[in-house]
């Protein structure tokens, strides 16, 4: 899909406009991102579209064999480089770090995340050792992907951090659901949020900048079968995205966007 259809399926989709010309951007600025939890859902989307765009895609993933799609991706974009990748092991995030130790990362995008299953949050029977999983996946993670990539960052032009978060974690935009089972999600999401504004304030004199980024209620494995109209397609969500990131300065570092583009207040 061209730039210009892809601004006309998300206006049509959404009402939304989506402006600016992410083709153009990359194709005059191509850079290197590195991508956690690549295998499928949003992840495996921003995976296509940069590569699709020109840029060099570390694509990283639990078990990248076990992803038929990513394979598939993999084959046709020569630009795309897998690698294996638990964001829940440190020290596997440092091994990471060390190997790609001369490769300058224009863009981390810390996406991997789990919720941990309703089932397992409620309050009454938390189970404390799924409450452990998610905040090692969805907020230790990208606090140690930070840490250990800040040199490979810092080598970039761009020089950005974007964690995926989710209006779950807004103390204000929290959903009017009437669920109240994803108490260990909602906290992950909060905390990755001020762990992100943190991690702006320690990497400011090496001028990264560091967001925090919500991609709408979208269609994906996360979500289980739930289909509602205001959700979109995880096209539409990366789609959204990618001209939030191309345009980031160091003005926004420290902000919370939701994939419209406005700031999440949190
Ligand atoms: N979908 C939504 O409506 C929504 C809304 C707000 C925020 N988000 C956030 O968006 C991000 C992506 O979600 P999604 O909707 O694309 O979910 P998804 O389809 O379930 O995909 C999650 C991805 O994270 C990976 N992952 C999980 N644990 C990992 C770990 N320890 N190390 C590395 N990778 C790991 C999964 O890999 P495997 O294949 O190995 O399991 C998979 O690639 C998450 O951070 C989520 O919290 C989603």
């Amino acid at each position: 899909m061209n730039d210009a259809t892809r601004r006309t399926v998300l206006q049509g989709a959404t009402g939304i406009a989506v402006a600016g010309s992410q083709t153009a951007q990359a194709a005059t600025n191509p850079g290197t991102i590195l991508i956690t939890g690549s295998s499928r859902g949003i992840g495996l989307e921003f995976v296509k579209k940069y590569a699709e765009d020109g840029w060099t895609v570390i694509a990283t993933a639990r078990d990248p064999a076990k992803s038929e799609q990513l394979q598939a991706l993999a084959k046709k974009h020569k630009n795309i480089r897998l690698e294996t990748l638990d964001v829940s092991d440190v020290k596997a995030i440092d091994a990471l770090a060390a190997k790609l130790k001369d490769t300058p990362i224009d863009v981390l995008l810390n996406n991997a995340g789990i919720s941990g299953g309703a089932d397992k949050q409620k309050v009454g029977s938390i189970d404390y050792s799924v409450f452990d999983d998610v905040m090692h996946t969805n907020v230790r993670g990208p606090i140690k992907m930070a840490e250990a990539f800040t040199p490979h960052v810092a080598a970039s032009k761009q020089k950005k951090i974007v964690s995926i978060s989710s209006t779950e974690g807004s103390l204000t935009l929290i959903s009017p659901r009437p669920d109240v089972n994803s108490i260990f999600y909602r906290a992950s999401k909060s905390a990755l949020n001020m762990s992100m504004l943190n991690m702006a304030k320690a990497l400011k004199d090496k001028n990264i900048i560091v967001t925090m980024q919500s991609p709408g209620f979208v269609q994906t494995d996360f979500v289980g079968g739930l289909r509602l109209p205001i959700m979109i397609t995880a096209e539409q969500s990366v789609a959204m995205t990618m001209p939030i990131i191309a345009k980031l300065t160091m003005d926004d570092t420290g902000k919370y966007f939701r994939h419209t583009g406005d700031i999440a207040p949190w």
